[in-house]
């Protein structure tokens, strides 16, 4: 029996399955050699390896200051510019080379060079800065996936400006929102866009926040889909300035890159959290460039030859960090589509992908479903190759991921399960690619100066190996770290540092990041992520919070009061179930029903939508009043319902349950 066979077998035996990467990727990967684990435990100035990939104004004096913690700044005392480091930097050597390939849903297409970046950028930071935009004020963008977004996020950030990206998806109301909490007077926004074939307004959405926010917005840049604004696009005289029309205002200029500190903000990312109120992550600028560009080139193993392709939207952190910041950084070519991936047929994406001869290919775990529930009738006319798939935002079951292996991979290609999240900045759980040997359903080990364990909800270890789950906290800061909260330190510190913690002390060691996530870890060193623990799920890789769907379905004036649990999918991950109790004397309908899917539709986006409502008497409240979204979720899931000894009326989960699944 061979070394190989044995080893297959043993690792059966233990139901354990791994796959060893490929030596052609091995040879060609960035790093291959273990020893970069040991050079990043010397903390922090490990960490020095990935700022040394930027290009800095002014070097840095200390590599990370901790004297406040949690407030971190790395790289003190540094000076640099994103844009700077994206493009300019880069010219001297890859200026016809292509930094973005952008294909459009209607089948358009476009390639800009490094040199055209330079230019749009140029061209977009000179119009900012004549409508007044100066740093630190923040730019607000409300678009697809079009060119311009990377474009105008690039021309904030070389003004010093910090970006915030609202997810196209959203609604005025969420824009609105949005707006006020980042104090944004500038907005970004386009006439309309492509999707399946139809042209949707958004300009509408726009002109609606705008009108709801309190924050008074001085200036709406508005972009068009197509050379033409769309004829039914309102223009509103002396706040919106259609880009095109003073585009040639700015041909040709040259605005200089403003040196930003370390810790000056690059962008804010709202995401959900566990109360009703979407959180501003703020991200500075070293410290998170850095970490963006050291795992984009360690772990992604791009290349400045490369073509990756991430297809995921850049509204979202995954897009900030590894469509637009990370491939840009290391000079390598960047793949955006506008579209859905099934537009104009399923086999568009692998189309795509041998058009433009992609090398990296990056999605999540949703899309891998899709694709397996569609077929691989649709792969097989395509002449792609990738070197490396990477997979990221929700765990991947054991048989997703085989499928991903063996089809879009063709059995030999090494996929990494890549762990993070909005707040991280970059991803902090993956195995380099080259270095482990894969194991579908976990993500692997800690990335490089990344300390994470996980712990009973009394804060002590869980053993590896002993097969019980835990909260999965990190216990050491990291470069790409958000610095806070906008505008909100307090909840900083209760959402991510308060339970396990000692919140007097000013030494490092005492502060531990809670994730939300659960997490086991094996006797291996491999973690395997479970989702999260609190009230936030996971729909298609889009992040929602319970609260935030119940406080737009509260909005419905027959509503009394509503409670929105996770349900799982087969495709998307999670689908939101509500839960919904009416004021007296008011009937239940399908009008009704359908009144509270429209208002989380109009309230936050049509991603959003319950996929099931069920009107109920009452919703299970504990003693001291809490909704325990615990038991509807045993419900949704056709799980036995767990302990309900704490509840004011225990009979109220089993007279849900036999409503939902009858006696
Ligand atoms: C989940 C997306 C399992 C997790 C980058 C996390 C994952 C949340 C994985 C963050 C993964 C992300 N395996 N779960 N590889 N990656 N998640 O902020 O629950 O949109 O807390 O960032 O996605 O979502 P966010």
């Amino acid at each position: 029996m061979s070394h190989e066979e044995r080893s297959t077998i043993e690792a059966r035996l233990a139901e354990e399955e791994y796959y060893s990467p490929n030596p052609e990727f091995i040879g060609q990967a960035n790093v291959s050699d273990r020893s970069v684990y040991d050079r990043f435990d010397e903390f922090p100035d490990g960490f020095e390896e990935y700022a040394e990939l930027l290009d800095w104004d002014e070097h840095w004096t200390d590599v990370l200051d901790a004297s406040n913690p949690p407030f971190y700044d790395w790289f003190v005392g540094g000076k640099l510019n994103a844009s700077y480091n994206c493009i300019d930097r880069h010219l001297d050597a890859h200026r016809d080379k292509t930094a973005i390939i952008w294909e459009g849903e209607p089948g358009d297409s476009r390639r800009l060079a490094y040199q055209d970046l330079y230019r749009e950028v140029n061209e977009f930071a000179a119009m900012f800065r004549d409508a007044g935009i100066g740093a630190d004020d923040v730019v607000t963008f409300h678009l697809p996936v079009i060119p311009e977004l990377p474009i105008g996020m690039l021309a904030a950030a070389r003004i010093g400006a910090p970006h915030s990206v609202v997810f196209g998806g959203f609604t005025a109301a969420a824009l609105a929102n949005r707006l006020d909490d980042a104090n944004s007077r500038y907005l970004v926004t386009i006439d309309g866009y492509y999707r399946r074939g139809k042209f949707l307004d958004h300009k509408q959405k726009a002109d609606e926040a705008v009108e709801q926010a309190s924050v008074d917005v001085d200036t709406v840049f508005v972009l068009q889909r197509e050379k033409e604004l769309h004829p039914e696009t309102k223009i509103v005289e002396g706040r919106d300035v259609v880009v095109e029309d003073v585009r040639s205002q700015y041909r040709g200029a040259h605005v200089e890159p403003v040196p930003r500190a370390s810790d000056d903000i690059l962008f804010l990312m709202y995401t959900s959290g566990t109360t009703g109120k979407p959180k501003g992550a703020q991200h500075g600028t070293g410290g998170y460039l850095s970490y963006v560009a050291g795992t984009s080139k360690y772990l992604f193993d791009i290349h400045s030859t490369d073509t990756y392709w991430c297809l995921a939207d850049i509204g979202w952190i995954t897009g900030h960090s590894y469509m637009v910041y990370g491939p840009l950084l290391l000079g390598a070519t960047s793949m955006m589509y506008e579209g859905a991936p099934d537009h104009p047929h399923k086999g568009y994406i692998w189309e795509l992908a041998e058009k433009h001869a992609v090398d990296i290919f990056h999605t999540s775990p949703t899309a891998v479903r899709m694709f397996m529930k569609w077929g691989e009738t649709h792969l097989e006319p395509y002449d792609f190759e990738f070197k490396l798939l990477v997979s990221v935002g929700e765990p991947i079951q054991p048989e997703v991921w085989r499928w991903y292996y063996d089809h879009v991979g063709r059995g030999d290609t090494v996929i990494i399960d890549t762990w993070w999240q909005t707040e991280t900045g970059g991803v902090v759980m993956s195995n380099l690619p080259a270095l482990a040997d894969m194991k579908p359903g976990s993500v692997g080990h800690p990335m490089p100066g990344i300390q994470a364990t996980v712990l009973d909800d009394d804060g002590n270890e869980i053993e590896p190996g002993t097969g019980t789950a835990g909260n999965l906290v990190l216990t050491r800061p990291w470069p790409g770290i958000l610095q806070t909260l906008y505008g909100d330190d307090e909840r900083y510190i209760s959402e991510y540092w308060e339970k396990f913690s000692d919140l007097e002390s000013r030494n490092m060691d005492d502060w531990i990041y809670r994730t939300g996530d659960g997490a086991v870890e094996a006797a291996d060193g491999y973690f395997r992520i479970l989702g999260r623990l609190d009230d936030v799920m996971n729909v298609s890789g889009h992040r929602l919070g319970s609260m935030e769907l119940e406080s737009t379905i509260v909005e419905v004036p027959a509503v009394a009061e509503a409670a929105v649990v996770a349900r799982d999918d087969p495709v998307k991950g999670q689908v939101p179930d509500a839960y919904v109790v009416l004021k007296e004397g008011v009937e239940p309908s399908d009008d009704l029903r359908e009144a509270v899917v429209a208002s989380v539709a109009e309230g936050i986006g049509k991603f959003a939508r319950p996929a099931h409502v069920e009107f109920v008497d009452a919703l299970p409240y504990t003693k001291s009043g809490k909704i325990m979204r615990r038991l509807l979720s045993d419900i949704s899931n056709d799980r036995e319902l767990s302990d309900t000894t704490t509840l004011e009326d225990p009979s109220v989960p089993e007279q849900i349950r036999r409503q939902v699944q009858g006696a």
